[in-house]
Formats: structure tokens, C-alpha cells, sequence
């Protein structure tokens, strides 16, 4: 069993986009890659067999927060980790908690040692340091294991900022200490990767990219983008990112985005993303096509019978029309939610790939600018 490796096939002339492999005890993923996310152990509304039937992802996203409080470690440790508990024999990356903590938990205090905070579940008081994290998710048995951070708000002062940049350098020492301090659980080899903060600033992020560098991991991730910053600041900071991580290395933006944020930053340099946008606001009646948006919600679908996606090969995508899927939704049946959700996942994995297929012809960038408009068009 070997660490992860990174292949770069091909690079593009006339942007920053790679087409590569990254190899995992797990299998292979292609990339650019879009990782869907299944928080506690499900991607929300979908089966197993859907996911690998209609949207086929080389691998799966779980939430650290999520899967500790429920169904805990003992379970996760008793049924052999995450892709024993779930049947999924594909790799799987998990995040460290540390960004959901801040966006679910009750009372969170940050100090030296890690965050302590109360369950969203229960309201019972835990502690998740940077040791504690790399031992969970050592027992959920991700192939891609991510540091413990604190993602600071968008709209951050310079000293908070680097404060809180120097803590999320201190917490990967640590991180990286207990991480090689630990063996693989369960005979694949897990890998850790180390998050880049920095919030809006120039000088921090460079500071920030040269000392997750400096570790040597088989990948890197870029945090703290897509947290309320305008898109034209995103794109400025995931390229000076970019630029300053290696090469030879997967390049992960955590938690971004919309289908043209993703071809933009895919122009960029990024190799993966994962975002809970195409599930959430699937659930919520927004469907993303290979044509533009659509809220199924609206009175002009009622008598649509077209397929959903026509441009999509995804069997959901065809079977189905707008106007039922709509009339499902305005019924509160639990099918819509399925639907929605597999039409998107498939349309975003339809897109990286896609991507990957232009990347390696040799016209992406022209491909990119008539997709980007296409894609924002409110149908
Ligand atoms: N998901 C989206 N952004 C972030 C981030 O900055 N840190 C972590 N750990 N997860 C994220």
C-alpha cells in the first residue's frame, strides 16, 4: 500500500488548468475532480448505487464534525471505518471539523490547545484539538485525511487575520506530528493535507502557501475562500494560491462553488473542489443543466414535459420531465428531492469531466468563455 500520487497529463497554453491522476489505496482519480459531499456517511437523498450508477464519482467527501458526534467513533471503529460502515470502496477525503464546528456548533471558544464547542445534536461540551482530529479521522479511515484549521470571516482585519493564520500553522505542527506519530487503521495508507489561510491578504496568503509547502504533503488545500468575499477576490486569491503551491502536487479548494466559479478556478490551477451546493439547492427546487438554471419551482414548467437536462447523459436527467419533477416538488414528495439532486451531482461531474476532456485537446480556455455564460443563464 503506497501514499498518494499525483500524475499531471497535461497542462493547458493559454490558462494554468491541469488535466492529472492522483492514485490512492482506494483507486484512481481523474482531475479536475468534483468530490460530492456525503457529511454523515450518505450524499443527502441519494443511494450508494445511485451515486455510482447516475453520477459516478471517483470519490466521496464525510465531515469529521458530523460522523464523531454521531455515530462516534466506537461504531465507526467497530464496523472497520467510513467505507466498510457505508460500502464504498472508492477513496474518500473527510474535513477536519474545524469549519463546521463554526458554522453548527453552540458556544465554540478557540484557544492554543483547539476549539472547544457544544454538540448542535445534544448541546454536549467537546474539545477538538489538532491531535484529537488527526485520531478521529485516523479512525474513520479517510484516504485523504485534512488538517485541523480555523477558516477566519471573510471580512477579517489584517491582525485577526494573521493571528489566526499562525494558529492554523502552529495546528498543523501538531497535526503533522500526530499524524506521523499514528499508523493506518485499516491497511490503506491516509494521507494528510494542509489547509491554506490567510482571509483577503496578499502578503499572508504567499506567507500562508510557503509554509503549507514546506511540509512536504502529497497535497494542498486552499481554505477561507467562498466565505462572503466578492467572486473577483476569490479568483485573485486561488491564483496567487496557485501560484505559490508546488506543481507536482493536487491543489484542493475547499467548499467552492458554482459551476463557473469551478471552470474559472479550474483555469486557475485548482485540481479539486467539493461543495454542498449542488445537493443543498437541489433540495431547495434550483437545478443546474448543461443549459443554465432552472427554479422548477416556477409556473413556467408546469406544462414542460420535456427531459430535465436533454444535454445530460444521465438516465434521472431523461426520464423525467421539468413538469413532473415540479409538480413533485410542489408536493412535498421526498422523490423530487432525489431527482434534484442526482441531476445536479451528475451535471457537476458531467462538467469537471468535460473539463478534463478539453484540457487534454488542447482548447479549454475557448471552451471555458462560451461555457461560463451559458451556465449562468437564468433559463
Ligand atoms: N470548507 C470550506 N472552507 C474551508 C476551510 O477554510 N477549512 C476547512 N477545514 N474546511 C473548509
Amino acid at each position: 500500500m503506497a501514499a498518494l500520487s499525483f500524475q499531471l497529463h497535461k497542462t493547458d497554453d493559454q490558462s494554468s488548468a491541469r488535466a492529472g491522476s492522483i492514485t490512492t489505496d482506494h483507486g484512481v482519480i481523474e482531475t479536475p475532480i468534483f468530490m460530492p459531499v456525503g457529511t454523515v456517511g450518505s450524499v443527502k437523498a441519494l443511494s450508494q448505487q445511485q451515486l455510482k450508477t447516475e453520477v459516478d464519482p471517483h470519490i466521496i467527501l464525510g465531515n469529521t464534525y458530523h460522523l464523531y458526534l454521531r455515530p462516534g467513533m466506537e461504531t465507526m471503529e467497530a464496523a472497520g471505518g467510513l467505507h466498510q460502515f457505508i460500502n464504498w470502496e472508492r477513496p474518500i477525503l473527510t474535513d477536519s471539523g474545524g469549519y463546521q464546528v463554526f458554522s453548527l456548533a453552540a458556544n465554540r471558544k478557540i484557544t492554543e490547545e483547539g476549539v472547544t464547542f457544544r454538540s448542535h445534536i445534544d448541546g454536549s461540551k467537546h474539545l477538538f484539538s489538532p491531535e484529537r482530529v488527526m485520531d478521529i479521522e485516523r479512525t474513520i479511515g479517510a484516504d485523504i485525511m485534512m488538517a485541523f484549521d480555523e477558516c477566519p470571516p471573510a471580512n477579517s482585519e489584517y491582525r485577526y487575520a494573521l493571528d489566526s493564520m499562525k494558529l492554523t500553522h502552529r495546528w498543523l505542527d501538531r497535526c503533522w506530528t500526530r499524524f506521523n506519530d499514528t499508523p493506518d487503521k485499516y491497511g490503506h495508507t491516509q494521507n494528510l493535507f494542509p489547509i491554506v489561510q490567510g482571509a483577503v491578504f496578499h502578503d499572508l496568503r504567499k506567507a500562508s502557501c510557503e509554509y503549507i509547502a514546506s511540509k512536504g504533503a502529497t497535497g494542498n488545500a486552499i481554505g477561507g475562500l467562498s466565505v462572503g468575499e466578492p467572486e473577483p477576490v476569490m479568483y485573485e486569491i486561488a491564483a496567487l494560491c496557485c501560484e505559490h503551491l508546488p506543481k507536482d502536487k493536487p491543489r484542493y479548494l475547499m467548499g467552492v462553488g458554482t459551476p463557473w466559479n469551478i471552470l474559472e478556478n479550474i483555469a486557475l490551477g485548482v485540481d479539486m473542489f467539493d461543495c454542498v451546493m449542488p445537493t443543498r439547492n437541489g433540495r431547495n427546487a434550483m437545478l443546474f443543466t448543461t443549459q443554465g438554471v432552472i427554479n422548477i419551482d416556477n409556473k413556467k414548467w408546469e406544462r414542460d414535459f420535456s427531459p430535465i437536462d436533454p444535454g445530460l447523459n444521465c438516465e434521472t436527467s431523461q426520464y423525467y420531465s421539468k413538469a413532473y419533477l415540479r409538480h413533485l416538488f410542489k408536493a412535498g414528495e421526498y422523490l423530487s428531492l432525489s431527482i434534484a439532486s442526482i441531476q445536479n451531482l451528475a451535471f457537476y461531474l458531467w462538467l469537471v469531466r468535460e473539463a478534463r476532456k478539453h484540457i487534454l485537446a488542447g482548447d479549454f480556455k475557448s471552451w471555458k468563455d462560451e461555457m461560463v455564460p451559458r451556465l449562468k443563464t437564468r433559463l
